[in-house]
C-alpha cells in the first residue's frame, strides 16, 4: 500500500468559474503546467469564452486562506463531446481547439474534461478531490453519461529506466507506483481506457498520457 505523510486539510468551496477569476486562472497555469506550450494553457480571454459557451462545466475551487479569506486555488476546464469523437486519435491542443473549446457539442453526452489544476501550494489538501466531486455532481445534474479525459503522468520521469509509458501507467492502476496526478484520478473513480502517446508537450511523460474514464452510474437514458 502507498503512504504519504498527512497535509492539513482546508476549507474548500468549488463554484461557477466567474469572469472575476479568469485573470488569476491564466497567471496560475503557466505556474502550474511549467512544462506546456502558450497553445496548451488557457489564457484570460480563453477562460472568458469557456464561460460564455458552457458555463456548467467551468468550476473554480476557493480556499479559505490567510485571514480567513477565500482565495483561488484551482479549476476546471470542462466541454461536451461524443463517445466516437472522444476516442478518435486525438492531440491535446486539437482536442481543445487551442485552448477555444470550439469542438464543444451541446448534444454530446461526455464530459471532456480539458483541466483540472491546482496551485502547487495548495497541492494534497483535498482541492484536487473536491473539483473532481464537483465535476462529478454536475454530470448527474446534468445527466450526462460520464467523463472522458487525458490524464497527466508527471510521476514517469522517475521510472522511465524501468518502464515503458504503458508499463507505468498500468502500474499505476494497479496501485503499485504512486503518481502525482494519475494515481489521484484513480483514486477518484478514474479508470484507465487506453494510452494516448504524443498527446501533449511534456519530457516528464514522454508526451504520453492515460485516457480516463469515469462513468455515471446514475445515467438514465432519454426517454427510459
Ligand atoms: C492532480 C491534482 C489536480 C491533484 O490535486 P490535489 O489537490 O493535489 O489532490 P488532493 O489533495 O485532492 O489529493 C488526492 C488524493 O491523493 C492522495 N495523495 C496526494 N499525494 C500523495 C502521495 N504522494 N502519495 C500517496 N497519496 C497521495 C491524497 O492523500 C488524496 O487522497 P485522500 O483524499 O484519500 O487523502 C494537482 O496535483 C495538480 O494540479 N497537479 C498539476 C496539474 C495536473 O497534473 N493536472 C491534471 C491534468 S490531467
Amino acid at each position: 500500500m502507498i503512504t504519504h505523510p498527512a497535509k492539513p486539510r482546508v476549507e474548500v468551496r468549488v463554484v461557477q468559474t466567474d469572469a472575476r477569476f479568469a485573470r488569476r486562472l491564466a497567471k496560475m497555469q503557466a505556474v502550474i503546467f511549467p512544462t506546456l506550450t502558450d497553445e496548451e494553457l488557457f489564457s484570460e480571454e480563453q477562460y472568458l469564452h469557456h464561460i460564455a459557451l458552457f458555463p456548467d462545466g467551468q468550476l473554480t475551487a476557493l480556499v479559505k486562506y490567510k485571514d480567513d479569506k477565500w482565495v483561488v486555488a484551482g479549476s476546471t476546464v470542462n466541454f461536451l463531446t461524443t463517445w466516437e469523437t472522444a476516442m478518435e486519435d486525438h492531440t491535446f491542443p486539437d482536442v481543445i481547439a487551442h485552448g477555444w473549446l470550439d469542438h464543444h457539442n451541446p448534444k454530446g453526452e461526455w464530459i471532456y474534461g480539458a483541466d483540472v489544476s491546482v496551485h502547487p501550494e495548495f497541492h494534497g489538501m483535498g482541492v484536487g478531490s473536491a473539483l473532481y466531486k464537483a465535476r462529478q455532481q454536475v454530470v448527474q445534474r446534468l445527466n450526462l453519461r460520464g467523463e472522458i479525459a487525458g490524464g497527466m503522468i508527471p510521476g514517469y520521469q522517475n521510472y522511465a529506466d524501468v518502464y515503458r509509458p504503458d508499463e507505468y501507467i498500468w502500474a499505476v492502476e494497479r496501485g503499485e507506483v504512486f503518481d502525482p496526478t494519475l494515481s489521484v484520478q484513480i483514486k477518484n473513480g478514474f479508470h484507465v481506457n487506453r494510452v494516448l502517446y504524443d498527446y501533449i508537450t511534456d519530457p516528464r511523460c514522454d508526451n504520453c498520457a492515460a485516457q480516463i474514464v469515469r462513468r455515471n452510474p446514475f445515467y438514465m437514458p432519454v426517454g427510459a
